[in-house]
């Protein structure tokens, strides 16, 4: 594990994202926004810092500063702040403010913010000029820890979360365990399920791992922070490595997701952040796990009073019914031909795809899972 000894922003600790021609680094560690640690990734004079109104005021002049200091002539753009601005519509706002600014081929995207500043920025970088240069600085730890790495890309549509996108890599990623001070503690336990969820699909140690760090990670300690984003992004790096465009193993990241983005949807966006609904979720999954005979009564248990003490919800909330949950269930990306494809637990540290669920025992989990009656 992460010696804290050996932290600092001149060295930071590093993840490598390998793609080939397209490979790069993910930089994790304390006070990085400051370190001049990006200029080596834009080819040419000019940078675009995309931020939102929380964001910008927080980060974009110490980043700006930083890269000004090396010699870049820097330009701001803040959006609005939330999910429901993560559209086509905002899209277009970031297209107005490039061919206002004569952007050309070699000026860089700087994303600098959570997953929806990355996700829209990375699409905007993806497609204007059809392809410009881009480099993600996610403030949150959901954004640190998944949605900055593996170049997914995109906005939703009314109809549905993250439907027009492009997988699109950044040239790097630069992850400040100081920019997450400032973060609430609500999306602080966001971002931590989905770092419980690179330990229970995947390294059972990693897993065993949070459970003993789960205190210092909830009082941000700097150090244990940085290695949770490390283990998360190592993680990460080799499933994308493996299977960039999500033709198999990547699927596995969903885990938990179909039952989340069914509580999400189902509550309406924003009600439950995602990382919320992912954590109810990955307790349902682990349920539907045990009845099916893949798991024990206690690893259920114990993945329960790991999402709970990471301050998660371990059940989906009672005011939707188990028929309004399975039908938003079969909305997700992840149906394929008809067939509704759910990542369960082999056992913990090992997820599975499974296709054939028999329809009774999901609808008892959920019932089970919900307090619902079916
Ligand atoms: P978010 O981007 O909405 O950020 C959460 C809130 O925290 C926002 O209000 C934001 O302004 C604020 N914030 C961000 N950094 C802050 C900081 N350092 N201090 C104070 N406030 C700060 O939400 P998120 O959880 O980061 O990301 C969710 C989005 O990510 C969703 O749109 C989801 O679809 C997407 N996502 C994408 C991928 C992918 O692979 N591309 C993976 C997971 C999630
Ligand atoms: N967050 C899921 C993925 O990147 O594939």
């Amino acid at each position: 594990m992460h010696d804290p000894a050996t932290i600092n922003a001149a060295q930071p600790t590093t993840v490598n994202v390998d793609l080939g021609d397209r490979s790069y680094p993910i930089f994790i560690d304390h006070g990085l926004i400051d370190a001049d640690l990006v200029t080596p990734f834009i080819p040419a004079s000019r940078a675009v810092i995309v931020s939102n109104t929380t964001v910008a005021p927080l980060y974009a002049e110490r980043l700006a500063q930083s890269l000004e200091a090396a010699g870049k002539r820097v330009e701001l753009l803040a959006l609005p702040d939330g999910e429901q601005y993560k559209t086509l519509e905002t899209l277009g706002t970031i297209y107005d403010f490039l061919m206002e600014k004569q952007v050309d081929r070699k000026t860089t995207l700087i994303a600098l913010g959570g997953g929806v500043i990355g996700d829209i920025t990375g699409f905007a970088a993806a497609s204007f000029l059809r392809g410009i240069p881009f480099i993600q600085i996610p403030t949150t730890l959901l954004a640190q820890v998944d949605s900055s790495v593996g170049g997914k890309t995109g906005v939703n549509h009314p109809r549905g979360k993250n439907m027009i996108g492009a997988f699109y890599q950044p040239r790097c990623v630069v992850a400040d365990t100081g920019s997450l001070e400032t973060l609430p503690d609500r999306e602080l336990s966001a971002g931590l399920a989905e770092v419980i969820k690179y330990g229970l699909l995947w390294d059972e140690d990693f897993l065993a791992w949070i459970e003993s760090h789960v205190a210092d990670l909830r009082r941000r300690d700097p150090a244990t922070l940085t290695e949770a984003i490390r283990q998360s992004c190592l993680i990460k790096a080799e499933i994308v490595r493996q299977d960039e465009r999500e033709g198999g193993i990547r699927a596995l990241l969903n885990l938990g997701h179909t039952f989340g983005h069914a509580i999400e949807a189902g509550m309406g966006y924003g009600v439950w952040l995602h990382g919320e609904a992912v954590g109810a979720g990955m307790c349902m999954a682990a349920e539907l796990s045990r009845r099916l005979g893949l798991i024990d009564p206690d690893a259920v248990k114990r993945v329960e009073t790991l999402v709970e003490s990471a301050g998660l919800p371990t059940r989906a909330p009672g005011e939707l019914s188990v028929e309004r949950l399975r039908s938003l269930m079969d909305s997700d990306k992840k149906v394929e031909h008809g067939r509704l494809r759910l990542v369960l637990l082999g056992r913990l540290g090992q997820a599975r795809l499974v296709d054939h669920v028999p329809e009774e025992t999901l609808l008892e989990t959920i019932a089970y899972t919900t307090g619902a009656t079916p």
